[in-house]
């Protein structure tokens, strides 16, 4: 499939503000509004290592502070410097499976543009959610 090519600036640009003192791995993400606007977010690490923030996490948590919900999110797309597409982490998949859409498209890519497409719903199966705490 081909790639974005608008889409993978912007993740480019956010691969790039990474802060990752301790494991020098940047990781890069972007959003894709609906309404053409993107949003970015990068790995931010801290001394405490737990404390550190993915950038998959960073940019859908700074789309939902600005008000943005999961039906304002066109897709996701994420760079690392991985041999093939980065895989996303497994708190990752769960945060983006409930502040986005289950059939919102993925993109997972690295620096050599390789590109891999997934659904939020493809890259978790049977996702806990909302609905599992309501039951009594
Ligand atoms: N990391 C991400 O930002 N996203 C992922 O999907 C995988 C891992 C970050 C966390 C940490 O800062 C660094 O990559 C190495 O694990």
């Amino acid at each position: 499939m081909k790639l974005d090519e608008t889409m993978y600036k912007h993740v480019l640009a956010a691969y790039k503000n990474a802060y990752t003192p301790y494991s020098k791995f940047n990781v890069g993400a972007v959003l894709k509004l609906k309404n053409g606007e993107y949003i970015t977010g990068s790995n931010i690490e801290n001394a405490s290592y737990g404390l550190s923030n993915c950038a998959e996490r960073s940019a859908l948590f700074r789309a939902y502070s600005k008000g943005i919900r999961k039906d304002d999110i066109e897709a996701i797309m994420v760079v690392g410097n991985t041999e093939g597409p980065i895989s996303p982490c497994g708190a990752c998949r769960q945060v983006m499976s409930e502040l986005m859409d289950l059939d919102s498209k993925v993109f997972l890519t690295n620096l050599n543009k390789d590109i891999k497409e997934y659904t939020v719903r493809e890259l978790l199966p049977y996702s806990f959610s909302e609905g599992d705490l309501k039951h009594e």
